[in-house]
């Protein structure tokens, strides 16, 4: 049996950079029709000119009828959406005390929201089709947050409830809904690049593969979950972390070889 995703049509939200570029990447590699969305024009238009689009479009998630247009005019050119991957979120830190509420509402207008607005666009055409495959991005921070990021653990716990009530809404329907919690992946997001070497000691020794995860790592894990081998999974959260806090001290087997 063989991963065939080979004309699937596939919408992957935040594909400008990052681990959705690798995703976008990765569909195109396998054959899929790949549709970029993402806030940055510069970044989709390296997307088709690289061929890993198909058709790029700039838009931003948070605002519903932005998406709308963008599945209208996926359903007009192509006539089905097979698989949905909400990869685009940000993320704010600071204590929450004092966090400045207008950020929490940007960061769940992203994360929460912008999950929301593709879903409702996107759902009516799954149907239709009587298919189709749901994987947004969930986070490590839906298990456990970190201290000075509440908005962004909370936001994400959110899309792993929407995923569970989503894959039992559309269980009829034959469309799966799926999450993924990847750890900790060096991007544009976040400052693990520049960690000094003491600092990404620490940090990797949370790790019981002791290693940066690659954006490779999720997009193996979507390509997998868009597929026809986990056609029996629906409503999971998988964990592609590298075993983060596996066990309580993932470092001391690495400490003691
Ligand atoms: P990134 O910041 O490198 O890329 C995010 C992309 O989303 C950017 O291209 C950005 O322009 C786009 N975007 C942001 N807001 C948007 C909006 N309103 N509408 C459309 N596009 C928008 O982030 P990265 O690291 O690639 O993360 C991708 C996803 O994976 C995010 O949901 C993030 O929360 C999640 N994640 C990442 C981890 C990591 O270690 N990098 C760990 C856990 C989860």
């Amino acid at each position: 049996m063989q991963i065939d995703l080979s004309g699937r049509v596939v919408l992957v939200t935040g594909a400008g950079r990052g681990i959705g570029r690798t995703i976008a990447e990765a569909f195109a590699g396998e054959g899929s029709t790949v549709v970029a969305l993402d806030l940055d024009p510069g970044a989709l238009a390296a997307l088709e000119a690289e061929s890993i689009a198909d058709l790029a479009l700039t838009c931003d998630i948070t605002d519903p009828e932005q998406v709308r247009d963008a599945v209208a005019t996926i359903e007009e050119r192509y006539g089905r959406l097979d698989v949905l991957i909400n990869n685009a979120g940000i993320n704010a830190e600071g204590p929450l005390e004092s966090f400045d509420p207008a950020l929490w509402d940007t960061v769940f207008a992203v994360n929460v929201r912008g999950v929301l607005n593709t879903c409702q666009a996107a759902i009516p055409l799954m149907k239709k089709q009587g298919s189709g495959r749901i994987i947004n991005a969930a986070s490590f921070a839906a298990i456990i947050p970190s201290v000075d990021a509440a908005a962004y653990g909370a936001s994400k716990a959110a899309v792993v409830q929407m995923t569970r009530v989503l894959a039992s809404e559309l269980g009829p329907w034959g469309i799966t809904v799926n999450a993924y919690a990847p750890g900790m992946i060096p991007t544009a997001m976040n400052g693990f690049a520049a960690l000094d070497e003491e600092a990404a000691a620490t940090k990797l020794d949370q790790l019981s593969l002791r290693r940066w995860g690659l954006p490779e790592d999720v997009a193996n894990l979507c390509l997998f979950l868009a597929g026809d081998l986990s056609s029996y999974i629906t409503g999971a959260l998988l964990d592609v972390s590298g075993g983060k806090f596996a066990t309580q001290d993932p470092g001391a087997a690495w400490r003691a070889l």
